[in-house]
């Protein structure tokens, strides 16, 4: 590691920012030191705000029909060999009291653009789980919609909402979507969704294709200065029907070193260790925990859609990445030395490490999960 990556780490873990300069350097002098020390320093600003608590989030895939035709997407409204579904609100309800009697408090619904999935149905939805469920949050990742609908399903009461950035440089968002979607629109939705009151969760692909250091500079500065309570960062893989069907997919190093520079960033964020990550290394969701993640989300959906929500080649999802795998989960984490929590895992507002770098003491949230 040089000098300069040296001082830009410590100088990112001292003040949370950087230079947009700094970032690109730092992002593009990757080594193997640089990036332990940054683990290093994430794990501690992680501990001081969650202890070794790893909170798990049910994922539960609503539907595979979506009105866009993102060029990396499987999903993409124009690849006819992707198989169409669509879960009825009973299917929806089932999977979340499956998922309560094992111990999930958070259900993520997300699914493509399906305008099936309309303003008061999503509404009615949310009221009825949440009536069922007060005790839980209820995620949303339902991509663009209106301001108006945003509030709606916030009032029915909907608690955070994903939506990743994608790219903060808008001349390359531009180069990863049709004409007809703009990096200012998906910028203006997370500042509704902000607005509205929701816990907003931002986040890009790291290793998408055409992706430059100085791309992903761009868009740590974005997170630094937009402060999502929550940031989705999983490696690019290829999906066989689209234009980067052979392009390199992104590597765990690349997106561990840049969990741990968003952990520096934003000690309280809500960070997955995704399913990408574990689609592309069997250990991927401890080598996120250990670089600074603290949120899993296994997989919740019916078993017989599961394969169906095909976003890239290859997606994980049985043993550690289902719902059913709870227990395996709960072992592999206790193995690295942390703990699934059964808490709804809502963001610390507080961290507790001061400026000057002194604990006050750890917020530790949640019962361990028992026997799942
Ligand atoms: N590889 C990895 N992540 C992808 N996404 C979409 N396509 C891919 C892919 N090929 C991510 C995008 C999107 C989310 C639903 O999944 O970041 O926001």
């Amino acid at each position: 590691m040089d000098q300069t990556t040296r001082q830009l780490i410590d100088r990112l873990d001292a003040d949370r920012s950087l230079p947009l300069e700094g970032y690109e350097y730092l992002v593009s002098h990757y080594s193997p030191m640089a990036a332990k020390r940054l683990e290093q320093l994430a794990v501690v600003r992680r501990k001081a705000v969650y202890g070794n608590s790893v909170f798990i989030r049910g994922l539960i895939e609503v539907s595979s029909f979506c009105r866009n035709d993102c060029y990396y997407c499987g999903l993409r409204r124009s690849n006819e060999a992707c198989e169409r579904y669509r879960l009825s609100d009973d299917e929806i309800f089932d999977r979340v009291g499956a998922g309560y009697a094992i111990g999930f408090r958070t259900f993520v619904l997300q699914g493509g653009e399906d305008m099936r999935f309309s303003r008061d149905r999503v509404a009615s939805i949310v009221s009825s789980i949440k009536e069922r469920h007060p005790d839980c949050a209820v995620t949303l990742s339902l991509g663009e919609r209106d301001r108006d609908t945003y509030a709606a399903w916030r009032d029915a009461g909907a608690d955070r909402y994903l939506l990743r950035h994608e790219a903060a440089d808008l001349a390359y968002y531009e180069t990863l979507h049709p004409s007809n979607m703009s990096g200012e629109t998906r910028l203006a939705c997370l500042q509704d969704l902000r607005d509205v009151g929701y816990a907003t969760g931002a986040g890009f692909m790291v290793g998408a294709p055409g992706q430059t250091s100085a791309h992903v500079a761009a868009d740590l500065k974005f997170i630094e200065e937009f402060k999502p309570e929550m940031c989705g960062l999983g490696p690019f893989i290829p999906h066989h029907s689209t234009r980067y069907a052979h392009d390199a997919a992104g590597t765990v190093e690349q997106t561990c070193f840049l969990l741990s520079i968003v952990r520096l960033i934003l000690p309280t964020v809500l960070l997955p260790a995704t399913t990408a990550l574990g689609s592309i290394d069997p250990r991927g969701r401890e080598r996120g925990i250990l670089a600074g993640a603290n949120v899993v989300m296994p997989n919740l959906s019916p078993s017989d859609v599961r394969e169906k929500y095909a976003i890239y080649d290859n997606k994980a999802h049985t043993g550690v990445e289902s719902a059913e795998g709870l227990e395996d989960l709960n072992s592999r984490m206790g193995e690295i030395g942390y703990r699934i929590v059964v808490d709804r895992g809502d963001p610390a507002t507080e961290d507790p490490i001061n400026d000057a770098g002194e604990t006050k003491g750890a917020i530790v949230a949640g019962d361990p999960v028992a026997a799942v």
